[in-house]
């Protein structure tokens, strides 16, 4: 179905913007109903997020965006990270699909399971979407949470520093507050392994 989203002119693939936008309005619809509508305010996120997904080089280099990088979705409470994220994952081409973990969940199976967790989270064979990075800081029963999702990012940056592997993430909070969260270490390698896309800051709550 993606390759319907593009048209060749003189043997060049140029990907059409407006069939992108209907081919993730109906897998959005498929899997979360009749009211998910993509909403012309986000309309400047989705291309930056579609350019990256099909690989147009020419828009990404424009955009100052980095095809050998993740992506890491910021923008507030509710404006539908999430869910691009997951619908993303179909939109994309079967060898750069991920699996969306919340770090809510990885907190918690740290608690089951232990350090082994960070080698499940920093193997190479998966590529992963680390979904709302920071909300982990609120789950604190022994150990710290910060510290785990802090050492998976750590593995996942040498990854993409030895073989190329990208990882995504979501979060709500701003690039300061991220760094100041994770310390010194994570923060010199969130710039060097992902892309920033932030939704504007008075992107309205879709919960509501
Ligand atoms: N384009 C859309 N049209 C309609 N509903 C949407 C759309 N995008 C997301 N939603 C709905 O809005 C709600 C919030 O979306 P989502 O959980 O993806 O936001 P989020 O940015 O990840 O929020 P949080 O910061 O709390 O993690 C969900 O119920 C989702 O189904
Ligand atoms: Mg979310």
């Amino acid at each position: 179905m993606l390759e319907k989203c593009y048209k060749i002119e003189n043997n060049v693939r140029h990907f059409d913007f407006t069939t992108c936008l209907k081919y993730l309005n109906f897998l959005g619809k498929k899997t979360y109903g009749n009211s998910f509508q993509i909403q012309l305010s986000d309309k400047e996120t989705l291309f930056k997020l579609i350019s990256f997904a099909v690989g147009a080089e020419e828009d990404c280099n424009s955009l100052g965006l980095d095809l050998k990088k993740g992506i890491l979705l910021l923008g507030p409470v509710g404006c539908g990270k999430t869910t691009l994220m997951n619908i993303f994952n179909d939109f994309v081409y079967p060898h750069q699909r991920y699996q969306v973990k919340s770090t809510r969940e990885i907190a918690s199976e740290f608690h089951k399971e232990g350090y082994e967790v960070i080698h499940k989270y920093g193997r190479r064979e998966k590529a992963f979407c680390l979904d709302d990075l920071g909300v982990e800081q609120n789950i604190k029963h022994f150990g710290n949470e910060c510290n785990t999702i802090g050492e998976i990012i750590l593995h996942r940056y040498d990854l993409h520093v030895n073989y190329g592997i990208l990882t995504h993430a979501t979060t709500n909070l701003n690039a300061e507050e991220l760094e100041k969260l994770y310390g010194n270490r994570v923060r010199s390698r969130l710039r060097s392994m992902f892309n920033l896309i932030s939704f504007p800051m008075e992107t309205k709550d879709k919960r509501k």
